[in-house]
């Protein structure tokens, strides 16, 4: 099985979703740990129990990126990492990780890629006025939100922010396992 850690910086849902469906069979891979940079974040809270470990490693105790990335990779050189899985990590991916992991590492996203990419997509979607947005899972490359597309589903845009976010989440937890998973058992 693949030894995937997840990388998250904020409330952990889809970080929780990959999670169960590890558990259920669903996703065929193995979850080694969890990586924030935000040491307060709701993902240490969530994750408590899942008996893995949950690291923070806060980059503003290094003097530069790559220390922070070099910090990180030891990290999951411990784990024995062979997969980055980003689920709500809001920081650009460094030359540091990069090198080690290419190929290996996989957003998601929610909007339809190109549209839309860097921060607060579905804000950016009501800003434009589109009726239709959606999730993207794809390659992690040096870009912001740029790498090769794996899985994309379109949402329609509701009334509100706040349904179309809940919309976009349902759609992201059953849209990162299947993608993932297909992923790493095509040959099977
Ligand atoms: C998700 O909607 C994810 O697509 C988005 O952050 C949210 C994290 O939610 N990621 C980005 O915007 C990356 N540019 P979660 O912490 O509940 O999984």
């Amino acid at each position: 099985l693949v030894r995937f850690v997840v990388f998250a910086s904020g409330s952990g849902s889809n970080a929780e979703a990959l999670y169960q469906a590890v558990q259920q069979g669903e996703l065929r891979g193995q979850l080694v740990g969890i990586v924030s940079d935000k040491p307060d974040a709701y993902i240490f809270t969530r994750a408590k129990d899942w008996g893995i470990p949950l690291i923070a490693v806060s980059p503003k105790q290094y003097e530069t990126k790559d220390a922070y990335e070099t910090a990180v990779l030891s990290i999951l050189e411990e784990l024995q990492a062979e997969w980055l899985v980003l689920a709500g990590y809001m920081r650009l991916i460094g030359p540091t990780l990069l090198a080690e992991f290419d190929g290996r590492i996989v957003n998601i996203h929610p909007s339809l890629l190109p549209a839309f990419p860097g921060k607060d997509a579905v804000g950016q979607a009501f800003a434009h006025g589109v009726h239709v947005t959606g999730v993207t899972v794809h390659y992690v490359d040096a870009g912001m939100d740029t790498g090769p597309i794996i899985a994309q589903q379109a949402v329609n845009v509701q009334a509100t922010r706040e349904d179309t976010e809940a919309c976009i989440h349902t759609v992201e937890h059953e849209l990162y396992k299947t993608a993932l998973d297909q992923l790493w058992n095509e040959e099977r």
